[in-house]
């Protein structure tokens, strides 16, 4: 029955979202042969000493990292695992506000105690940009934190300096934690940005199976230096990974490896999307959006200047053009990219942009920016007696839940932070506009859970 309505909703559908392997069977036949268990022969990715130890260290010298790891619990595992193997229960950690929910998660359950840096902000497109450097510097010396943990790439793929960072966390004596979900095609290609494993962060997390023609679940931890323990970390995913990994999903990853050391995929791939990019300076209301330090696998398709919003543009794709992108935000769609990606895709989606563009006008928009910052009053997990009260109502309160668009997956609201008005206009500009939002405690729309003050 699921299996009959996935065929039904995504028959003639070309995906540019992910998992990376864009349904094409070079990247999918054969797996289900690999389904075992931990039987005679095969292993355990949980104390590896055979097949697995093998695939690992192959990885591990393909990337230059101290050692790799491979997960088929996605990076959540790897963030959940990264986080609770380097910080002590209590312990001061500075973390980017945009963060994945995996790492509010991994703060919680340590009761972590969270210092916000905030990035930039792409005004154009209405997006967070990178983070910088002075910024953690000033939250270390405050905080006296244990560790950093920043997002690069961002899900519109923007990095920070790295480099530079790095440098700022072990000054102050921390470890740097990369969350590089979007970044496991990086250091394959100099079209694209740097990849963290190589510019001084300690552990680098990504989701293979976002940009990489990989399984879903598929990722990688990797441990980038001498300060990290391998026996600390792999505690932690005996706590965070499942017991029994899935055997085509770590093969999936191996597949995607050996591949790309075996032939050139990268140089097709970076000739398709320099041909996207020129052809979409033909557009005249749509623009793709792009920064100095940059993934150009993301395809950013602004709507700043056009009289259409984000989401309008990735229903009309869908529905007109049958071309599913990953997301929509009010002033812009994006379209995620991989190796496994066809000129026929390509020439697809240009075709379709050139239609639509031609039937738009320009607008000047005024960019309604969130996420907003919120005053935040204590810890995710402090507070006490929840009490669940009509949205409008919650204004002023003290949320007791996070909230937020998926993707991209980041809290718009966290818990312990007092509801502003922004955050709640912004809420519902993106519920409106057709964001999936989530909220912890599944109560958004109708209502949100908050802490009930004493006065
Ligand atoms: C920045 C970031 N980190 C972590 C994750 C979690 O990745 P996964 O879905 O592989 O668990 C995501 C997922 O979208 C993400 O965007």
């Amino acid at each position: 029955m699921l299996e009959k309505n996935i065929k039904k909703i995504t028959e003639g559908v070309y995906p540019f979202h992910m998992p990376g392997h864009k349904r094409q069977p070079e990247w999918l036949c054969g797996l289900a042969d690999t389904d075992i268990t931990e039987i005679t022969g095969a292993d355990d990715l949980h104390a590896p000493t055979g097949i697995i130890k093998e695939a690992q260290s192959s990885a591990a010298k393909l990337f230059g990292t101290v050692a790799t790891i491979f997960l088929s619990g996605g990076s959540t595992a790897g963030v959940l695992s990264g986080i609770s193997a380097v910080c002590g229960f209590g312990d001061n950690i500075v973390i980017a506000r945009n963060c994945h929910k995996s790492v509010y998660n991994a703060c919680k359950i340590n009761h972590l105690r969270n210092h916000y840096v905030y990035p930039t902000l792409k005004h154009r497109i209405g997006a967070y940009g990178e983070i910088m450097p002075a910024e953690v510097d000033t939250a270390m010396k405050k905080s006296g934190a244990k560790a950093v943990v920043i997002t690069s790439p961002t899900y519109e793929g923007v990095v920070s300096d790295i480099k530079t960072i790095a440098r700022v966390v072990h000054k102050n004596g921390g470890i740097l934690i990369v969350d590089s979900a979007h970044g496991a095609h990086l250091g394959f290609s100099d079209y694209f940005p740097k990849s963290a494993r190589t510019l001084g962060a300690d552990i680098v997390i990504e989701s293979a199976h976002k940009t990489l023609p990989c399984l879903t679940g598929a990722a990688l931890l990797h441990i980038c230096s001498h300060r990290i323990s391998y026996a600390d970390i792999q505690e932690q995913l005996g706590i965070f990974e499942t017991s029994s990994p899935s055997y085509p999903i770590l093969c999936s990853i191996d597949r995607a490896l050996t591949k790309i050391q075996q032939t050139d995929l990268f140089t097709p791939y970076v000739k398709r999307l320099e041909e996207f990019y020129n052809k979409a300076k033909g557009l005249k209301n749509l623009y793709l959006f792009e920064s100095a330090d940059f993934d150009r696998g993301k395809l950013v398709i602004s709507t700043e200047n056009a009289d259409i919003s984000g989401f309008e543009l990735k229903k009309i794709l869908l529905e007109d053009y049958k071309i599913e992108l990953e997301m929509a935000m009010p002033n812009y769609a994006l379209a995620m990219t991989s190796v496994a990606d066809t000129d026929e895709g390509f020439l697809r989606l240009i075709s379709a942009l050139t239609d639509i563009d031609s039937d738009l006008s320009p607008a000047k928009k005024t960019v309604l920016f969130a996420p907003p910052v919120l005053e935040k009053v204590f810890e995710p997990f402090e507070g006490e007696n929840e009490i669940f009260l009509p949205a409008q109502n919650s204004l002023g309160k003290i949320s007791a839940e996070y909230i937020l668009a998926y993707p991209p997956g980041s809290p718009i609201i966290a818990p312990g932070e007092r509801i502003n008005a922004v955050a709640l206009e912004y809420l519902s500009h993106l519920y409106s506009g057709g964001a999936q939002i989530l909220s912890s405690r599944g109560s958004y729309p109708q209502s949100v859970a908050v802490f009930e003050e004493k006065d």
